[in-house]
């Protein structure tokens, strides 16, 4: 069901020196930044630097049926840095309570209604019951970190090609 880690999402006090610090240390490419006020946030998505295609990696499974990569499967990786709008916001008080650091991680699904329904169904809550607007288009959804090992689960749907 999760085809691949979509980003690693990451709360910062100073956006743009978190994207500088992304570009000059690891070679991130900047790809969009944009201001989320329905979730309190200034964020940048930053892309892992393209590389050669990464091997099928059911190719080596003989359970594995040939063919094309699953749905979703493929598509590039991003680091998403997360600047909180103000204190009173979900990001602000995470960094008020915890500092910098990892905030949740986003896996890719070929299908976000699909995979909602089937992850309620076996009683995960969902934060979000339906999927709303994230970056770059996509349709993305969060899982309750409560039921994921503390762990903030956000799924996404990247937008159609
Ligand atoms: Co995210």
């Amino acid at each position: 069901m999760l085809t691949r880690i979509d980003h690693i999402g990451i709360a910062c006090r100073d956006l743009d020196a978190a994207i500088a610090f992304y570009q000059s240390t690891f070679g991130l490419i900047l790809v969009s930044e944009e201001t989320n006020v329905e979730q309190g946030v200034r964020e940048a998505m930053l892309a892992l630097s393209a590389g050669p295609p990464a091997p099928n990696p059911l190719a080596a499974n003989p359970l594995a049926q040939p063919g094309p990569l699953p749905a979703g499967l493929a598509g590039p990786s991003y680091v998403q840095l997360l600047e909180p709008l103000g204190p009173d916001t979900p990001v602000g008080r995470f960094l008020a309570r915890r500092g910098p650091g990892i905030h949740h991680v986003g896996y890719g699904v070929a299908d976000i209604e699909v995979a909602l329904a089937a992850i309620a169904a076996t009683g995960v809550r969902l934060v979000d019951a339906r999927p709303r607007h994230g970056s770059l288009g996509a349709s993305i959804a969060f899982l309750h970190p409560g039921d994921v090992g503390g762990v903030l689960t956000e799924l996404v749907e990247p937008a159609a090609q």
